[in-house]
């Protein structure tokens, strides 16, 4: 057999690395939480996704980690559709997912915890991966034996998005990484995922730091009660005037003017 007979028509320009396709999800099956979405991360993309509280930021980027249950639309991870995988799936395709608590285990020590997170690797390479995540995260090689219930909330972080990068992510997704940090170990762990996302790996970052987040993604997507109301480049909100305006959901939603006629 010759590879062009198995290759796909489209091979000259791969499937994106992560794309949503009108997904609707939520907790409660008549109750959709995010209400349609379409949405596309390109290789080697920076993006934020930011939107009011309550917007749906978490649930969409958790039932793209196949946290939440979808009741409608598809997903899909490179080329392959991953519309209703299971957790323990995704991860090992390669979709890696820092929530925003529960993150790391801790009453175990930071060794054990990337151990834990190996466990879904071939066990050769276990160790190998282990020690070279800890040779990028100096911090918490300097006491692998620490348990991580004692770390700062920064080198807590760090363990989280260590234990998501272990299995060499396609994609890495993370959810308020910043939340109850300092201004000093927000500065050290978005500058990590900056080099993250300079090694290759695409980022989808939910914050609520606005101009920070704008600051280091390359586009910016604004929920606004579980639809996405905004797509644009990063650097173009940032210099928006009045970005809170786009929070507000503007599209369609303005109350009517003085003077209007009644309906
Ligand atoms: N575990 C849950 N069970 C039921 N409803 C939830 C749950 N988590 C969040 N919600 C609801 O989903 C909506 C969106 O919440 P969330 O996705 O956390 O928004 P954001 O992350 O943008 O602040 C809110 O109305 C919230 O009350
Ligand atoms: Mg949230």
């Amino acid at each position: 057999m010759t590879a062009s007979a198995s290759m796909p028509s489209s091979f000259a320009t791969p499937a994106p690395p992560l794309s949503t396709r009108g997904l609707i999800a939520g907790y409660e099956p008549d109750l959709p939480i995010v209400k349609g979405i379409d949405f596309t991360l390109r290789q080697g993309e920076f993006v934020t996704v930011l939107g009011p509280n309550g917007a749906g930021k978490s649930t969409f980027v958790k039932a793209i980690a196949g946290l939440v249950p979808l009741h409608g639309g598809t997903l899909s991870l490179a080329d392959a559709d991953i519309t209703g995988c299971p957790r323990h799936a995704l991860v090992r395709k390669g979709l890696a997912f820092v929530p925003q608590t529960e993150n790391i285990f801790a009453t175990m020590t930071i060794r054990e915890n990337l151990q834990i997170a190996a466990t879904v690797l071939p066990k050769p390479v276990r160790k190998v991966r282990i020690e070279a995540m800890l040779d990028t995260y100096p911090d918490l090689a300097k006491r692998p034996g620490a348990v991580a219930g004692g770390l700062s909330g920064g080198q807590r972080q760090m363990l989280a998005t260590a234990r998501a990068l272990l299995v060499e992510p396609r994609v890495l997704i993370l959810d308020e990484p910043s939340a109850g940090l300092s201004p000093k170990a927000v500065a050290e762990v978005f500058e990590r995922l900056v080099a993250i996302n300079r090694s290759g790996v695409p980022v989808l970052l939910v914050e609520q730091n606005v101009r920070a987040a704008l600051r280091i993604a390359h586009r910016a997507v604004i929920l606004v009660d579980g639809r996405l109301r905004h797509d644009a480049p990063a650097a173009e909100l940032a210099a928006d005037p009045d970005i809170g305006r786009l929070f507000l959901g503007a599209h369609g939603t303005a109350a009517p003017r003085n003077g209007d006629p009644a309906p």
